[in-house]
């Protein structure tokens, strides 16, 4: 095993390898590059990039997609520059919200997952995403590994029992800091009720690692990126850290606590620890953690805390070097909101791969949005940067070159010769410069830059054909040197181009590099050794065809808007209200962020319920304590906010609704094991109590 906490080591290492591999990033004073390759013990270059590993509570979406993409074009473009490298993503398949995701369809959860997990992997296949390994959370060997962990942190005293009592996030399966005046807190993410648990826990001791962690941050200023997520999380850390619970009674679908099985181990332990056990760390096999690890991690900015602050605590606490970086990318956004499964408004992944190509897809969302910043993602903007960029740009570039090397030179593509004009030279040393800017803001992660260097280098290529008109020379006998020399140039252009795209869109690479004629394979070729005129052998330009053809926006606007309309029993999504009946009346327009799927309504439990005793709570104006008959055979204590409206005596024999499945919480010292639903009227919110028409017997459930 790699031994040691190894900040030093670690240190030393990083700038070892800067000084080795990524020289001119260095001029960059304020950037520091985060693609440094971690040297095997081997003596080799290795480069190891993660995703986060996905809950299998909601459906692969476009969010999902997105670091998965990400980590493919940096293997690609690391696999390119002759580097081994090494690509993990997956599925995180514990905890309380994917067990009750599976008891909502009546399925055992082993079941529901594994179904789930296929989903992931065939909503995946179309996006050209190549991964090394796909863990799951429910590999044996994962789970075998983890355990190890939690016994080494133990082992060293950094895990002891007590007590926790919290408000707790099922969808974040996270317990949050909530000023304890509040009675009904919500998650700031999810923006839904949190839960109040109690139960005994085990807890590591994070608040020891406050100094170690801050003196890590400062040291490494690449462990977290961008700058400012790593301000966010140097003044949250400087804020204090508090012990973190880890471990879980109320949770059954999880990895057992070693020595105490009745508890689960808290869902971010388990996940987080697969970034090694993927690579066999604790099992027998550890060979691919010694040549891989340390990692790149991609992460969301909304999970940024626990690898930036409980991860490298875990490691550092079980003497396991640290993660190389955590890069905290931004949110896709639909109409100015997080795309996902809580707002039920992501782009669909089978919608996209319907309509446009993996390489299309890719393009737009590294182009589109800056890598680190939110941005907003729609189809308009997809079909429209495809045929401004692609098929007009890359694509119009590639057809117009090789027609007219087909056409004047039947078919073979001149090379550059030494008598050229100055234009020619410029073209020359702008592709030079585009392939350093791109490679420069690649390897700070800025993918949107880097296209653009890119894209400068066509639109140089672009205007450099268009001034020097090669179809009039054409018509020139005496004009047949320069019209090799420009189409020579714009050929040579083209093919460096290429090289550079290649990570990102290594469909249409492969197939404008086969129908130019060249050999072998573009991200086989590092684009930092094709130097200018290189001898090759070329074959003859045959079949060209359009690499990006125009799409059509208003037909496929009009289809997708077709295929994402709901069906009529369920209720209008964001991508497709529908227009007002014909009869006059009325559509309710919801506002997307307030959109449920059928799935979150059948999750609440309504019941009709009789009210058998009600009394106000002392020093409680509001309150009104119901003792309430659900035909469950017990009755329940519930407390109301009903006080100033309502009497005990009004409520007392009342048939009500009641939400019955809501955790039980305190107030007043009080349990309330339920809620009533009541019309709030007026601006005062005046409570109107929901009743029948008719009788109904208790417990009814109402859907
Ligand atoms: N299971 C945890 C991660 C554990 S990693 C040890 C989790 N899963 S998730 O499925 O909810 O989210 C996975 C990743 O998808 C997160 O990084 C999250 O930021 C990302 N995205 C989900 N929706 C997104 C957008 N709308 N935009 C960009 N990324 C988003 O969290």
């Amino acid at each position: 095993m790699k031994g040691g906490t190894e900040a030093a080591t670690h240190g030393s290492r990083f700038i070892h390898h800067v000084s080795r591999f990524t020289f001119h990033v260095l001029r960059l004073t304020h950037h520091v590059s985060l693609i440094t390759f971690h040297e095997s013990d081997m003596g080799e270059n290795t480069f190891y990039v993660t995703t986060p590993i996905y809950y299998v509570n909601a459906k692969p979406h476009i969010g999902h997609a997105y670091p998965t993409i990400v980590a493919d074009v940096l293997t690609r473009f690391h696999r390119q520059r002759g580097i081994d490298s090494y690509f993990l993503t997956g599925t995180d398949e514990h905890g309380i919200n994917i067990e009750r995701a599976a008891a909502a369809r009546g399925v055992p959860v082993k079941e529901h997952v594994d179904e789930i997990v296929e989903e992931f992997k065939t909503a995946f296949a179309p996006l050209g995403l190549e991964y090394d390994q796909w863990i799951r959370t429910t590999d044996p060997i994962h789970e075998a590994a983890v355990a190890k962990l939690w016994r080494i942190l133990d082992e060293r005293g950094h895990i002891y029992k007590s007590q926790y009592e919290g408000w707790y996030c099922g969808n974040c399966n996270e317990f949050k800091d909530v000023d304890e005046k509040t009675t009904d807190p919500m998650c700031p993410i999810h923006e839904r009720p949190l839960e109040r648990l109690a139960e005994e826990s085990y807890f590591f001791r994070l608040s020891e690692f406050q100094k170690p962690l801050l003196e890590h941050y400062e040291k490494h200023p690449e462990f977290l990126q961008p700058d400012v997520r790593r301000n966010e999380v140097i003044s949250f850390v400087a804020g204090g850290l508090k012990d973190l619970s880890i471990s879980r009674v109320s949770v059954k679908w999880g990895i057992p606590v070693p020595g105490a099985p009745d508890h689960t181990m808290y869902v971010w332990f388990d996940a987080l620890s697969n970034y090694i056990t993927a690579l066999g760390w604790g099992s027998e096999s550890q060979a691919k953690f010694e040549r891989y690890w340390p990692a790149l991690h991609l992460v969301g900015k909304d999970i940024l805390r626990m690898h930036a602050v409980y991860w490298p605590a875990f490691l550092m606490g079980a003497g396991i070097e640290l993660p190389r970086t955590v890069y905290a990318h931004g949110m896709l956004l639909r109409g100015g909101q997080k795309m996902g499964k809580t707002l039920g408004n992501a782009i669909d992944l089978g919608v996209l791969k319907r309509h446009f190509t993996a390489d299309t897809i890719r393009y737009f969302l590294l182009r589109e949005v800056a890598f680190g910043q939110d941005g907003e993602v729609t189809y308009e903007a997809l079909i429209d940067r495809a045929n401004s960029d692609l098929a007009d740009g890359l694509g119009n570039l590639a057809s117009r070159t090789l027609t007219m090397v087909r056409n004047y030179f039947d078919g073979q593509p001149p090379r550059p010769a030494r008598e050229r004009g100055d234009d020619a030279e410029d073209v020359e040393n702008r592709i030079a410069e585009a392939k350093r800017k791109f490679d420069d803001e690649f390897r700070q992660l800025n993918f949107s830059r880097a296209l653009e260097a890119a894209w400068a280098g066509i639109a140089r290529i672009d205007k450099f054909i268009t001034d020097n008109q090669p179809w009039k020379l054409a018509k020139d006998p005496a004009a047949r040197a320069q019209l090799e020399a420009v189409l020579a140039t714009a050929y040579e252009g083209l093919r460096h181009v290429i090289l550079i795209v290649a990570p990102f869109m290594p469909v249409t690479s492969r197939e404008i590099w086969k129908q130019m004629g060249l050999p072998d394979d573009p991200l086989r070729i590092n684009p930092n050794e094709a130097k200018w005129g290189d001898k090759l052998e070329l074959s003859k330009i045959e079949h060209i065809s359009p690499a990006f053809p125009k799409l059509d926006k208003e037909r496929i606007m009009s289809e997708i808007s077709n295929e994402t309309a709901p069906p009529a029993s369920e209720p209008p999504t964001p991508e497709n209200i529908p227009a007002p009946a014909p009869t006059g009346a009325t559509q309710a327009v919801v506002p997307a962020s307030q959109i449920i799927t059928i799935d979150d309504f059948v999750k609440v439990e309504l019941r009709a319920a009789t009210v058998l005793e009600a009394e106000r709570v002392p020093k409680a104006d509001k309150l009104l304590r119901l003792v309430v008959d659900l035909g469950e055979g017990q009755p329940r204590q519930i407390l109301a906010g009903i006080a100033e409206h309502y009497s005990p005596e009004d409520v007392v024999g009342r048939k009500i609704i009641v939400v019955s499945n809501l955790a039980p919480r305190k107030l007043r010292g009080l349990e309330s094991n339920g809620m009533l639903l009541a019309a709030s009227v007026g601006e005062n919110g005046r409570p109107v109590l929901a009743t029948f028409g008719e009788d109904v017997p208790n417990g009814t459930r109402l859907k």
